[in-house]
Protein backbone atom coordinates (compact mmCIF):
# COMPACT_ATOMS: atom_id res chain seq x y z
CA UNK A 1 0.00 0.00 0.00
CA UNK A 2 2.65 2.69 1.31
CA UNK A 3 4.99 1.53 -1.35
CA UNK A 4 2.35 2.61 -4.42
CA UNK A 5 1.26 5.95 -2.61
CA UNK A 6 5.12 6.30 -2.29
CA UNK A 7 5.16 5.56 -6.60
CA UNK A 8 2.20 8.04 -6.41
CA UNK A 9 -0.86 5.40 -6.95
CA UNK A 10 -3.56 6.17 -4.82
CA UNK A 11 -4.70 2.20 -4.35
CA UNK A 12 -3.62 -1.17 -3.57
CA UNK A 13 -4.26 -3.19 -6.36
CA UNK A 14 -2.98 -1.99 -9.68
CA UNK A 15 -5.70 -2.84 -12.01
CA UNK A 16 -6.14 -0.47 -14.94
CA UNK A 17 -2.59 0.81 -15.02
CA UNK A 18 -0.73 -0.10 -18.23
CA UNK A 19 0.81 -3.46 -17.75
CA UNK A 20 -2.43 -5.04 -18.63
CA UNK A 21 -3.19 -2.77 -21.34
CA UNK A 22 0.20 -3.46 -22.72
CA UNK A 23 0.02 -6.63 -22.71
CA UNK A 24 -3.49 -6.98 -24.05
CA UNK A 25 -2.55 -4.91 -27.00
CA UNK A 26 0.62 -6.56 -27.90
CA UNK A 27 -2.12 -9.97 -28.00
CA UNK A 28 -4.70 -7.87 -30.15
CA UNK A 29 -1.82 -6.59 -32.21
CA UNK A 30 -0.68 -10.85 -33.03
CA UNK A 31 -3.69 -11.81 -33.92
CA UNK A 32 -4.20 -8.83 -36.13
CA UNK A 33 -1.40 -9.38 -37.82
CA UNK A 34 -2.10 -13.12 -38.17
CA UNK A 35 -5.36 -12.18 -39.92
CA UNK A 36 -3.71 -9.58 -42.46
CA UNK A 37 -1.06 -12.05 -43.58
CA UNK A 38 -3.42 -15.09 -44.30
CA UNK A 39 -6.52 -16.96 -43.55
CA UNK A 40 -4.75 -20.14 -43.51
CA UNK A 41 -1.84 -18.84 -40.98
CA UNK A 42 -5.10 -17.83 -39.57
CA UNK A 43 -6.49 -20.88 -39.15
CA UNK A 44 -2.66 -22.87 -38.02
CA UNK A 45 -2.87 -20.21 -35.38
CA UNK A 46 -6.79 -20.89 -34.07
CA UNK A 47 -5.72 -24.85 -34.13
CA UNK A 48 -2.27 -24.16 -32.25
CA UNK A 49 -4.18 -22.09 -29.55
CA UNK A 50 -6.61 -24.17 -28.79
CA UNK A 51 -4.10 -27.38 -28.48
CA UNK A 52 -2.46 -24.84 -26.10
CA UNK A 53 -5.61 -24.66 -23.81
CA UNK A 54 -5.63 -28.99 -23.68
CA UNK A 55 -2.51 -30.46 -24.08
CA UNK A 56 -0.37 -31.12 -21.23
CA UNK A 57 2.33 -28.14 -20.99
CA UNK A 58 5.10 -30.40 -20.29
CA UNK A 59 7.10 -27.86 -18.52
CA UNK A 60 6.99 -29.44 -15.09
CA UNK A 61 5.81 -32.77 -13.50
CA UNK A 62 2.90 -34.17 -14.21
CA UNK A 63 -0.30 -34.12 -11.38
CA UNK A 64 -3.39 -35.55 -12.77
CA UNK A 65 -6.82 -35.33 -11.40
CA UNK A 66 -9.63 -37.41 -12.13
CA UNK A 67 -12.42 -35.30 -13.43
CA UNK A 68 -14.53 -33.92 -10.66
CA UNK A 69 -18.10 -34.85 -9.55
CA UNK A 70 -18.57 -31.68 -7.45
CA UNK A 71 -21.22 -29.49 -8.64
CA UNK A 72 -20.24 -26.64 -10.60
CA UNK A 73 -16.52 -28.55 -10.04
CA UNK A 74 -16.12 -27.88 -14.08
CA UNK A 75 -17.04 -24.89 -15.98
CA UNK A 76 -17.80 -25.94 -19.45
CA UNK A 77 -15.79 -22.48 -20.60
CA UNK A 78 -12.76 -22.64 -22.57
CA UNK A 79 -9.79 -23.04 -20.39
CA UNK A 80 -7.19 -19.79 -20.63
CA UNK A 81 -4.37 -20.48 -22.19
CA UNK A 82 -1.59 -21.86 -20.41
CA UNK A 83 0.97 -19.01 -21.24
CA UNK A 84 -1.65 -16.56 -19.70
CA UNK A 85 -2.40 -18.32 -16.94
CA UNK A 86 1.28 -18.34 -16.22
CA UNK A 87 2.82 -15.32 -17.34
CA UNK A 88 -0.12 -12.85 -16.21
CA UNK A 89 0.06 -13.15 -12.32
CA UNK A 90 -0.87 -11.04 -8.96
CA UNK A 91 1.65 -12.47 -6.36
CA UNK A 92 2.90 -9.34 -4.46
CA UNK A 93 5.71 -11.49 -3.02
CA UNK A 94 7.87 -11.11 -6.46
CA UNK A 95 6.77 -8.56 -7.38
CA UNK A 96 3.62 -5.86 -8.54
CA UNK A 97 3.73 -5.97 -12.34
CA UNK A 98 1.43 -8.81 -13.69
CA UNK A 99 4.69 -10.12 -15.13
CA UNK A 100 7.07 -9.77 -12.08
CA UNK A 101 6.00 -13.24 -10.99
CA UNK A 102 7.31 -15.05 -13.67
CA UNK A 103 10.28 -13.38 -14.20
CA UNK A 104 11.18 -13.55 -10.48
CA UNK A 105 9.64 -16.37 -8.70
CA UNK A 106 12.52 -18.92 -9.53
CA UNK A 107 13.76 -18.30 -6.70
CA UNK A 108 10.87 -19.90 -4.80
CA UNK A 109 12.30 -23.23 -2.96
CA UNK A 110 9.10 -25.32 -2.86
CA UNK A 111 11.12 -28.41 -1.15
CA UNK A 112 11.28 -29.18 1.70
CA UNK A 113 7.93 -27.14 2.71
CA UNK A 114 5.54 -27.55 5.29
CA UNK A 115 1.66 -26.80 6.26
CA UNK A 116 1.09 -26.20 10.00
CA UNK A 117 -2.35 -26.88 11.18
CA UNK A 118 -3.28 -24.87 14.17
CA UNK A 119 -5.64 -23.34 16.30
CA UNK A 120 -9.12 -24.53 17.31
CA UNK A 121 -8.51 -28.61 15.80
CA UNK A 122 -8.31 -31.87 18.25
CA UNK A 123 -5.26 -33.14 15.66
CA UNK A 124 -2.86 -30.30 15.31
CA UNK A 125 -0.10 -31.36 13.37
CA UNK A 126 3.09 -30.08 10.45
CA UNK A 127 2.07 -32.00 7.40
CA UNK A 128 5.31 -32.83 4.87
CA UNK A 129 3.95 -31.05 1.49
CA UNK A 130 4.42 -34.70 -0.10
CA UNK A 131 2.38 -35.99 3.02
CA UNK A 132 -0.33 -33.42 1.81
CA UNK A 133 -0.11 -34.34 -1.06
CA UNK A 134 -1.44 -37.74 -0.46
CA UNK A 135 -4.26 -37.05 2.02
CA UNK A 136 -6.88 -36.72 -0.61
CA UNK A 137 -7.51 -38.18 -4.64
CA UNK A 138 -6.59 -35.23 -6.55
CA UNK A 139 -9.32 -34.27 -9.36
CA UNK A 140 -9.39 -31.56 -11.75
CA UNK A 141 -11.20 -28.57 -10.89
CA UNK A 142 -11.76 -26.36 -13.96
CA UNK A 143 -13.06 -22.99 -12.46
CA UNK A 144 -13.41 -19.20 -13.37
CA UNK A 145 -11.11 -16.89 -11.52
CA UNK A 146 -12.42 -13.19 -11.12
CA UNK A 147 -10.00 -10.86 -9.72
CA UNK A 148 -11.32 -7.58 -8.19
CA UNK A 149 -9.50 -5.40 -10.98
CA UNK A 150 -11.96 -6.40 -13.73
CA UNK A 151 -10.24 -9.35 -15.65
CA UNK A 152 -10.96 -13.10 -15.37
CA UNK A 153 -9.45 -16.75 -16.36
CA UNK A 154 -10.58 -20.11 -16.59
CA UNK A 155 -8.27 -22.49 -15.20
CA UNK A 156 -7.93 -26.41 -14.83
CA UNK A 157 -6.71 -26.73 -11.32
CA UNK A 158 -5.29 -29.95 -9.70
CA UNK A 159 -6.40 -30.55 -6.03
CA UNK A 160 -9.30 -32.01 -3.74
CA UNK A 161 -11.58 -30.16 -1.12
CA UNK A 162 -9.88 -28.29 1.71
CA UNK A 163 -12.78 -29.85 3.52
CA UNK A 164 -10.69 -33.39 3.39
CA UNK A 165 -8.01 -32.36 5.52
CA UNK A 166 -10.54 -29.89 7.89
CA UNK A 167 -12.37 -33.47 8.06
CA UNK A 168 -8.99 -35.42 9.51
CA UNK A 169 -7.82 -32.44 11.81
CA UNK A 170 -10.80 -31.97 13.42
CA UNK A 171 -11.66 -28.28 14.31
CA UNK A 172 -12.95 -27.61 17.86
CA UNK A 173 -16.67 -26.57 18.87
CA UNK A 174 -15.05 -23.03 18.93
CA UNK A 175 -13.02 -22.99 15.00
CA UNK A 176 -15.58 -20.40 13.23
CA UNK A 177 -12.90 -19.39 11.19
CA UNK A 178 -10.15 -20.40 8.75
CA UNK A 179 -6.80 -18.33 8.30
CA UNK A 180 -4.67 -19.15 5.81
CA UNK A 181 -0.84 -18.00 5.92
CA UNK A 182 1.49 -17.95 2.76
CA UNK A 183 5.39 -17.83 3.28
CA UNK A 184 6.95 -14.35 3.55
CA UNK A 185 10.64 -15.22 3.10
CA UNK A 186 12.74 -11.75 2.16
CA UNK A 187 15.69 -13.87 1.23
CA UNK A 188 13.81 -15.43 -1.71
CA UNK A 189 10.99 -13.14 -2.17
CA UNK A 190 12.09 -9.76 -3.14
CA UNK A 191 8.89 -7.01 -2.82
CA UNK A 192 8.73 -8.94 1.22
CA UNK A 193 9.88 -6.25 3.18
CA UNK A 194 8.85 -3.69 0.56
CA UNK A 195 5.53 -2.03 2.49
CA UNK A 196 3.24 -2.95 -0.55
CA UNK A 197 1.33 -5.16 2.08
CA UNK A 198 1.71 -6.33 5.32
CA UNK A 199 3.45 -9.31 5.11
CA UNK A 200 2.73 -12.10 5.86
CA UNK A 201 0.00 -12.19 2.99
CA UNK A 202 -3.01 -13.38 5.15
CA UNK A 203 -6.20 -14.64 4.39
CA UNK A 204 -9.57 -16.17 5.83
CA UNK A 205 -12.64 -17.66 5.33
CA UNK A 206 -15.57 -18.61 7.64
CA UNK A 207 -15.21 -22.01 8.31
CA UNK A 208 -18.78 -23.06 6.16
CA UNK A 209 -17.02 -21.79 3.24
CA UNK A 210 -14.08 -23.64 3.94
CA UNK A 211 -15.73 -26.53 4.11
CA UNK A 212 -17.53 -25.67 0.84
CA UNK A 213 -17.01 -28.75 -1.50
CA UNK A 214 -15.83 -26.06 -3.80
CA UNK A 215 -13.24 -24.87 -1.87
CA UNK A 216 -9.96 -26.37 -3.51
CA UNK A 217 -6.66 -26.92 -1.83
CA UNK A 218 -4.77 -26.91 -4.96
CA UNK A 219 -1.05 -28.28 -6.05
CA UNK A 220 -1.58 -28.37 -9.81
CA UNK A 221 -2.87 -27.13 -12.91
CA UNK A 222 -3.25 -28.44 -16.34
CA UNK A 223 -1.91 -31.23 -15.21
CA UNK A 224 1.11 -30.28 -13.71
CA UNK A 225 2.52 -29.44 -10.44
CA UNK A 226 1.37 -25.43 -9.56
CA UNK A 227 4.14 -23.09 -11.39
CA UNK A 228 6.12 -21.20 -8.83
CA UNK A 229 4.29 -17.81 -10.08
CA UNK A 230 0.71 -19.81 -9.52
CA UNK A 231 1.57 -20.36 -5.62
CA UNK A 232 3.47 -23.48 -5.42
CA UNK A 233 3.47 -25.83 -3.86
CA UNK A 234 0.02 -25.15 -2.28
CA UNK A 235 -2.81 -22.71 -2.77
CA UNK A 236 -6.44 -22.41 -1.77
CA UNK A 237 -8.64 -21.71 -4.63
CA UNK A 238 -12.19 -20.18 -3.84
CA UNK A 239 -14.55 -19.50 -7.14
CA UNK A 240 -17.15 -17.35 -5.73
CA UNK A 241 -14.41 -15.01 -4.50
CA UNK A 242 -12.59 -12.49 -5.51
CA UNK A 243 -8.96 -13.79 -6.94
CA UNK A 244 -6.89 -12.41 -3.70
CA UNK A 245 -8.98 -14.58 -1.52
CA UNK A 246 -7.01 -17.64 -2.74
CA UNK A 247 -3.69 -17.21 -0.85
CA UNK A 248 -0.43 -18.54 -2.44
CA UNK A 249 2.48 -20.37 -1.38
CA UNK A 250 0.39 -21.82 2.31
CA UNK A 251 2.70 -22.79 4.89
CA UNK A 252 -0.20 -22.26 7.77
CA UNK A 253 -3.83 -22.78 8.20
CA UNK A 254 -5.02 -21.65 11.24
CA UNK A 255 -8.65 -22.48 12.85
CA UNK A 256 -9.84 -19.69 15.10
CA UNK A 257 -12.99 -18.48 17.15
CA UNK A 258 -12.55 -14.99 16.00
CA UNK A 259 -12.93 -13.51 12.24
CA UNK A 260 -9.01 -13.05 11.07
CA UNK A 261 -7.98 -9.77 10.06
CA UNK A 262 -6.60 -10.21 6.36
CA UNK A 263 -3.49 -8.58 4.48
CA UNK A 264 -5.92 -7.14 2.02
CA UNK A 265 -8.24 -5.37 4.67
CA UNK A 266 -5.43 -4.01 6.86
CA UNK A 267 -4.24 -2.16 3.73
CA UNK A 268 -7.54 -0.56 3.15
CA UNK A 269 -10.67 -1.71 5.09
CA UNK A 270 -12.90 0.52 3.08
CA UNK A 271 -12.04 -0.98 -0.24
CA UNK A 272 -11.83 -4.84 0.79
CA UNK A 273 -14.17 -6.84 2.87
CA UNK A 274 -13.81 -9.97 4.79
CA UNK A 275 -16.27 -11.64 2.05
CA UNK A 276 -14.99 -10.23 -1.00
CA UNK A 277 -17.75 -12.71 -2.96
CA UNK A 278 -18.08 -11.66 -6.27
CA UNK A 279 -21.05 -9.20 -6.52
CA UNK A 280 -21.41 -7.86 -9.99
CA UNK A 281 -24.13 -5.18 -7.93
CA UNK A 282 -21.39 -4.18 -5.48
CA UNK A 283 -18.90 -2.18 -6.94
CA UNK A 284 -15.60 -1.49 -5.55
CA UNK A 285 -15.13 2.67 -4.98
CA UNK A 286 -12.88 2.39 -7.97
CA UNK A 287 -13.88 -0.63 -9.99
CA UNK A 288 -17.35 -1.49 -11.44
CA UNK A 289 -17.69 -5.21 -10.90
CA UNK A 290 -20.58 -5.50 -13.52
CA UNK A 291 -18.15 -6.77 -16.19
CA UNK A 292 -15.06 -8.50 -16.85
CA UNK A 293 -12.40 -8.95 -19.89
CA UNK A 294 -11.59 -12.25 -20.01
CA UNK A 295 -7.54 -12.39 -20.55
CA UNK A 296 -6.56 -13.70 -23.81
CA UNK A 297 -9.90 -14.10 -25.50
CA UNK A 298 -11.59 -10.26 -24.84
CA UNK A 299 -9.48 -7.76 -26.67
CA UNK A 300 -9.32 -4.16 -26.00
CA UNK A 301 -11.44 -3.15 -28.33
CA UNK A 302 -14.42 -6.64 -27.19
CA UNK A 303 -17.25 -5.73 -25.47
CA UNK A 304 -16.66 -6.53 -21.63
CA UNK A 305 -18.21 -9.46 -20.29
CA UNK A 306 -20.85 -9.40 -17.78
CA UNK A 307 -19.81 -10.40 -14.30
CA UNK A 308 -22.40 -13.11 -12.63
CA UNK A 309 -22.85 -12.93 -9.48
CA UNK A 310 -20.66 -15.61 -6.98
CA UNK A 311 -18.71 -15.59 -10.16
CA UNK A 312 -21.58 -18.16 -11.23
CA UNK A 313 -21.23 -20.39 -8.66
CA UNK A 314 -24.84 -19.11 -7.10
CA UNK A 315 -26.31 -21.84 -7.23
CA UNK A 316 -23.79 -24.02 -5.07
CA UNK A 317 -23.27 -21.45 -2.37
CA UNK A 318 -26.57 -19.02 -2.37
CA UNK A 319 -27.43 -20.38 0.89
CA UNK A 320 -24.09 -19.95 2.90
CA UNK A 321 -25.42 -15.97 2.51
CA UNK A 322 -29.18 -16.67 3.19
CA UNK A 323 -30.47 -13.48 4.88
CA UNK A 324 -26.94 -11.67 4.81
CA UNK A 325 -26.63 -8.12 3.53
CA UNK A 326 -24.02 -8.56 0.96
CA UNK A 327 -23.55 -4.53 0.80
CA UNK A 328 -22.70 -4.33 4.08
CA UNK A 329 -20.95 -7.97 4.52
CA UNK A 330 -19.04 -7.10 0.95
N1 LIG B 1 -1.23 -14.93 -2.66
C1 LIG B 1 -0.09 -14.37 -2.21
N2 LIG B 1 0.66 -15.04 -1.32
N3 LIG B 1 0.33 -13.15 -2.66
C2 LIG B 1 -0.40 -12.42 -3.56
O1 LIG B 1 0.00 -11.30 -3.91
N4 LIG B 1 -2.43 -12.32 -4.94
C3 LIG B 1 -3.84 -12.70 -4.98
C4 LIG B 1 -4.03 -14.22 -4.99
N5 LIG B 1 -3.14 -14.86 -4.04
C5 LIG B 1 -1.63 -12.98 -4.04
C6 LIG B 1 -2.00 -14.27 -3.58
C7 LIG B 1 -4.56 -12.12 -6.10
S1 LIG B 1 -4.81 -10.42 -6.02
C8 LIG B 1 -5.05 -12.87 -7.15
S2 LIG B 1 -6.05 -12.16 -8.34
C9 LIG B 1 -4.70 -14.29 -7.31
O2 LIG B 1 -3.79 -14.74 -6.30
C10 LIG B 1 -4.06 -14.49 -8.67
O3 LIG B 1 -3.81 -15.84 -8.91
P1 LIG B 1 -3.11 -16.24 -10.30
O4 LIG B 1 -1.92 -15.35 -10.50
O5 LIG B 1 -2.75 -17.69 -10.18
O6 LIG B 1 -4.14 -15.99 -11.37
Amino acid sequence: MHFLRDKGFDHAHRCEITPRATYERRRELLKLLGCGVAGAAMASWAARDAHAQTARPGKLAALSGARSAVSGGATMEKPSAYVDATGYNNFYEFGTDKGDPAQNAHTLKTRPWTVAIEGEVKKPKVYDIDELLKLAPMEERIYRLRCVEGWSMVIPWVGYSLAELIRKVEPTGSAKYVEFVTLADPKTMPFVGSGVLDWPYAEGLRLDEAMHPLTLLAFGMYGEVLPNQNGAPVRAVVPWKYGFKSGKSIVKIRFTAKQPTTSWVKSAAQEYGFYSNVNPEVDHPRWSQATERRIGEDGIFAKKRPTLMFNGYGPQVASLYAGMDLKKNF
